[in-house]
């Protein structure tokens, strides 16, 4: 087969899609954020807590065009130091990331 660079996009999508196609419940995702990133990150726009300076926040991750539900899942995926490994299952990822994205204004 020949190779044709603008497939490649498309073919991109359509691997891509399965994983965001769950339903998302994002309630479930702001629990788990209160769980397990309040203390590192500051999860909503009304947050009163400190958070140490370095974790980016969530509503501006929100509003960054270059996030996108691939990159956040990953990297909530393959944690790296301070960040723990959290062991999240696919589909509390699934709902965090849909908290997260919710968050954009
Ligand atoms: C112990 C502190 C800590 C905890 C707890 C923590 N994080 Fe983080 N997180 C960090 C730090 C520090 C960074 C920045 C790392 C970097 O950019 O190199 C980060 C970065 C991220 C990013 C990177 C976004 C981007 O694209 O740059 C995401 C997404 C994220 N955290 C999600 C979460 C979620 C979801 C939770 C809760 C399940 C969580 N984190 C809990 C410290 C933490």
């Amino acid at each position: 087969m020949k190779y044709i660079p603008s497939l490649v996009p498309a073919i991109a999508l359509f691997v891509a899609l399965p994983a965001t196609a769950q339903p998302v419940d994002i309630a479930r995702g702001r629990a788990l954020a209160e769980t397990w990133c309040v203390t590192c990150h500051v999860i909503d726009r009304d947050q009163a807590t400190s958070v140490p300076i370095g974790p980016p926040p969530f509503p501006e991750l929100a509003d960054n065009p270059d996030t996108t539900p691939e990159r956040l899942a990953s990297f909530m995926r393959m944690p790296h130091p301070p960040m723990p490994d959290m062991s999240l299952t696919n589909s509390e990822v699934n709902d965090l990331v849909g908290y997260i994205q919710s968050l954009k204004q």
